[in-house]
């Protein structure tokens, strides 16, 4: 898991909207931990199951990552100016979006992780023209 989203991370560019799906314990946290540290992040990545969105910064781009597991406050996410973190100079990473609402934009990429006897099925799947071009451009990547 740590290893396809360090290869899933080598192209993504800004303004990318990922959608996250798997049962509770399928790696959803995992893999955006494979990813953030695919774009050079060494420190420890927290779930954010509690505070709603884990922020990083890096040089070029923001990547926020939600997770809408325990999410009930649609009038914090508009207090709070989350809509805005869907910009074309951020990456969004999206735990349990099905308990969003319809607050959230089209996922560009749906990535669904399935649980196997020994170890994990994941399933990339395209929601835009830019998800279809990202697809395309990354099959060589994340091929092992
Ligand atoms: N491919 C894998 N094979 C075996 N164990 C894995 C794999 N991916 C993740 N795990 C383990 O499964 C556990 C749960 O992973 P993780 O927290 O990433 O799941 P999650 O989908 O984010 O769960 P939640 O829905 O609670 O947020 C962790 O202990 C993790 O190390
Ligand atoms: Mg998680």
């Amino acid at each position: 898991m740590l290893a396809f989203g360090s290869r899933f991370a080598a192209c993504l560019h800004p303004g990318l909207v990922v959608f996250l799906y798997g049962n509770l314990g399928a790696g959803k946290t995992t893999l955006a931990r494979g990813i953030l540290h695919g774009l050079g992040y060494t420190r420890h990545v927290k779930s954010p199951t509690y505070n709603l969105v884990e922020i990083y910064k890096f040089s070029q781009l923001y990547l926020y990552h939600f997770d809408f597991y325990r999410f009930n406050d649609f009038l914090e996410w508009e207090d709070a100016g989350f809509r805005e973190y869907f910009n074309s100079k951020s990456i969004c990473l999206v735990e349990w979006p099905e308990k969003s609402g319809d607050l959230l934009p089209t996922a560009d990429l749906q990535i669904f992780i399935n649980f196997l006897d020994n170890g994990r099925n994941i399933e990339v799947r395209a929601g835009t023209d830019t998800g279809k071009r990202y697809i395309k451009t990354c099959k060589n990547l994340t091929t092992p």
